[in-house]
């Protein structure tokens, strides 16, 4: 790959956790890697009282945890540079265009900036303009500036607008890389790979093969420390209308003309414009929200989410939630969309499943009867990343018995390097100046726009309900009903491990 131009990340939040477990692991194994810029500086930025050297440290005790391939990394903690600040308050933005210009000139490097806000949310809009009335964020001949911007980018569609407004009051559309971590997912992006290289899937992808489309994002840990941020959030706002949605815009899209970063997020916008509106009135028919109760998983006992640190003890925020959904276009008129993602379910996966219409005349049996199995395929995006397809095979012997196969591709058999970080990949973009795994603003208002009816409902209607579901279960059983009310059922994904308690570790 291209080493990348020389520049500057700037960390907004640098003695946070997300600095902590994701960015600065993802930029020392691009370090390892050799793909960071020849001449690149990291300049930490935040309340807490570090300088260089403190800052120094405390990054390589991180490393020493979290990145897989560190070893001493010397030049690598060299590069990294500490400026106290509050960078709420506009004060500070003189000391940060002093310390910048310390760092270019002893470095070499031309004012070409990336600040990474990895801050609250409250501070999305407060940093670009202070950048801005600071010139900061002015892009001369020969320099750029970028802004990547954290998730969540909103809290509903009003709020969206609003900073997406902000924002390019002071900066053009292509500085601003609106971060989706699970666009930078290597079996996310494998979706397009895998549509649009093959032409055996291609003519199947559509209303006329496929009987309904399954995504299922499970995570078998809790809030953990994250209550005080979760409660204001939600399933919904956490999960389903970013990260969810991205994966049913990658599934549903029609084949961009050329892959750039334009045509690719034209098509994915197109199906948010598609999707069929939610009617507030009617909610109960197409969503189900639950939140988790205490239970014993594995022989220990976990608490339930109004337990868990920062959770008010009467909190009704939904820690899962099931979605049906239609597209209203050519390719996808009729066939739902059935999306699922919640905290403390049995395991951590994350799964598209398509499954395929039945054979139109049932000619087999299966153990006595008429075998008419629907074929799936399955896109594992995480973990065990692979792909897996399931259809009939003759059982040998007389008669015509067919039992259910699997054909299965594992990532891991394609080579023994490990999958990168999302992470990594979306910083090494940002670098490159390739936006394609960034959220557009239009797209992430549509996302929005599609989720304001739940919101508003739940909104006006304290009492819509709210199911329980014990800790280590797909669920409310509620979630099973709706999908199988309509004659088909979620898969289960690592049933058999789960069903036997034990983790599915695949
Ligand atoms: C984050 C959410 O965006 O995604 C978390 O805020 C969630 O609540 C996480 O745990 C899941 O990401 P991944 O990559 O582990 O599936």
């Amino acid at each position: 790959m291209e080493r990348t131009g020389d520049q500057i990340l700037i960390i907004f939040g640098a003695s946070g956790d997300l600095a902590k477990r994701k960015l600065l692991p993802s930029l020392y194994e691009l370090y390892a890697d050799k793909l960071l810029p020849e001449k690149f500086a990291i300049l930490g930025v935040g309340r807490t009282k570090y300088d260089d050297a403190s800052f120094r440290s405390y990054t390589e005790e991180s490393l020493q945890e979290f990145a897989d391939k560190f070893n001493g990394g010397k030049e690598f903690i060299r590069m990294l540079h500490y400026l106290s600040m509050d960078p709420a308050e506009e004060s500070g933005y003189k000391g940060l265009a002093a310390k910048l210009e310390k760092i270019r000139e002893a470095s070499g490097i031309p004012a070409r900036y990336i600040f990474y806000l990895a801050t609250p949310p409250s501070l999305y809009g407060t940093i670009p303009r202070f950048l801005h009335e600071h010139g900061l964020a002015t892009q001369e001949e020969g320099t750029w500036k970028r802004i990547i911007i954290e998730k969540p980018f909103g809290l509903d569609l009003e709020s969206a607008r609003e900073l997406n407004r902000e924002l390019l009051e002071y900066l053009d559309e292509d500085q601003v890389y609106r971060i989706d971590h699970y666009l930078g997912k290597e079996t996310v992006q494998n979706i397009l790979v895998t549509r649009f290289s093959n032409g055996i899937f291609e003519p199947l992808w559509n209303r006329n093969y496929i009987d309904h489309v399954e995504i299922t994002s499970a995570e078998s840990l809790g809030v953990g420390s994250r209550g005080g941020y979760y409660d204001r959030s939600g399933a919904l706002r956490d999960m389903l209308q970013n990260h969810l949605m991205q994966l049913v815009a990658l599934v549903a899209m029609e084949p961009p003309s050329e892959i750039s970063s334009d045509t690719i997020r034209n098509e994915m916008l197109k199906v948010f414009q598609s999707l069929r509106p939610l009617e507030k009135e009617k909610l109960e028919q197409s969503l189900i929200r639950g939140q988790y109760s205490a239970s014993h998983v594995r022989g220990e006992l976990l608490p339930a989410y109004r337990s868990e640190k920062g959770v008010p003890e009467d909190s009704r925020t939904e820690t899962f939630v099931a979605l049906k959904l239609y597209i209203d276009n050519w390719r996808w008129g009729g066939v739902p969309f059935y999306i699922r993602t919640g905290k403390r379910l049995p395991t951590k996966v994350t799964e598209i499943v398509i499954h395929f219409k039945s054979s139109p005349h049932t000619l087999f049996c299966s153990e006595g009867v008429g075998y008419n199995s629907t074929n799936q395929l399955v896109i594992r995006i995480q973990p065990n990343e692979g792909i897996l397809l399931k259809f009939g095979m003759k059982v040998q012997g007389a008669g015509y018995n067919v039992q259910t196969v699997n054909m299965d591709f594992h990532y891991k058999d394609l080579s023994d390097d490990e999958l990168p970080d999302a992470y990594e990949r979306l910083l090494l973009d940002c670098m490159q100046g390739d936006s394609t795994l960034y959220s557009r603003g239009d797209a992430v208002e549509e996302a929005w726009r599609f989720v304001a009816p739940i919101l508003e409902r739940w909104e006006e209607d304290p009492d819509f309900p709210l199911y329980g579901y014990p800790c280590g279960t797909w669920g409310p059983e509620q979630a099973n009903e709706m999908i199988e009310g309509e004659g088909k059922t979620w898969r289960y994904p690592c049933k058999n491990l789960v069903d036997n308690g034990l983790y599915c570790e695949l």
